[in-house]
């Protein structure tokens, strides 16, 4: 019997592309290197399948040229390396992977704040640069209390509120903005530009959309108090990145960034000369546990839309006709 072909888009480990072999004809990327869009292209003449990660970029024009696929899955909760208006209008079903990242991304957000109020990654280059000469200093690398921080959170989705649970244990005065009304106890609901103007640290856990482009723009970023801090643990889209550097280059705000607008960041970007911003490479999801659990879903949302059946963690479930049951 032919085997359908599902294409793996992304380096996954030896043994997992074995068993994926066992169902399907798997044409697997073999590098660490994104793949190459013409390389794709030409895989995905015949596929049914592609299994693929943010790290690939997916156009209307790839999708249109993939005229047997019937099934994107991407190891990602975000899906907006896909062109998901082209996938939902070729009906195709775009599968992701909500639920089990958000106290991972949350933990990490927590920690950005905490590394930037109490400027953490700057104290660990400090003494590894040999300048800790004397003791204890009463003045030393000074920073603020999250205890006595409003922080304001853009986004009440899972991944919002799960920052706010752990900001109750800190104390934080919390005020929050979400896109449609939401409540949340102990939080104060603000309008998007109070919400800027009045946070010592605003955290952004929007979805990336057209409509949450520059979210904080450079207007938003100007309202915010002198010495705040803007943490992103979303997409680096959210922000206008050159409204950002110019803040942070001025000593005016500090940042703690996990994402940025061009991944990975490139060398010279003036991110990486300023102590007052800390950079991560786009790991709000790593832990062992939880990459495990991102796997198991893409899995299933490839098994299902090769097996011609509804994707279980769909992003685009409007591709589905409606059941009159
Ligand atoms: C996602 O899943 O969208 C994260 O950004 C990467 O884990």
């Amino acid at each position: 019997m032919v085997k359908p072909k599902c294409v793996v888009a992304l380096g996954l480990p030896s043994d997992m592309i074995d068993t994926l072999g066992d169902a399907y004809d798997v044409a697997a990327w073999p590098e660490s290197q994104p793949m190459p869009e013409a390389v794709l292209k030409d895989w995905l003449t015949d596929a049914h399948g592609l299994l693929c990660a943010l790290s690939t970029p997916i156009s209307a024009a790839l999708l249109e040229h993939a005229s047997r696929l019937q099934v994107i899955s991407t190891i990602s909760v975000g899906v907006d390396h896909i062109d998901i208006t082209a996938a939902t209008r070729l009906g195709i079903p775009v599968g992701h992977t909500p639920g089990v990242l958000v106290d991972s991304t949350a933990d990490l957000a927590l920690g950005l704040m905490l590394a930037v109020t109490r400027r953490m990654a700057e104290a660990d280059r400090w003494i590894r640069a040999g300048n800790w000469a004397q003791g204890w200093q009463s003045d030393l690398l000074l920073g603020t209390d999250l205890s006595q921080a409003t922080v304001g959170i853009v986004g009440l989705g899972a991944i919002g509120q799960a920052v706010i649970r752990r900001l109750r244990g800190f104390g934080s005065n919390v005020l929050a903005w979400n896109r449609t009304p939401r409540h949340m106890d102990g939080v104060q609901m603000v309008e998007l530009d109070e919400l800027f103007a009045r946070s010592d640290i605003v955290s952004l856990h929007t979805a990336m959309t057209p409509e949450t482009t520059h979210i904080a723009d450079r207007q938003r970023l100007a309202s915010m108090r002198a010495g705040a801090a803007l943490i992103n643990t979303g997409r680096g889209l959210l922000v206008d990145e050159a409204a950002l550097i110019d803040e942070v280059c001025s000593g005016r705000l500090n940042a703690g960034l996990d994402v940025f607008s061009v991944e990975p960041l490139r060398p010279g970007h003036p991110f990486l000369s300023q102590e007052n911003v800390v950079l991560l490479p786009h790991v709000g999801s790593a832990t062992a546990s939880t990459r495990l659990a991102m796997v198991g879903r893409a899995l299933e949302n490839l098994h299902a839309g090769m097996a011609g059946q509804a994707l279980p963690y769909c992003a685009n479930p409007e591709v589905y006709p409606i059941s009159d049951s």
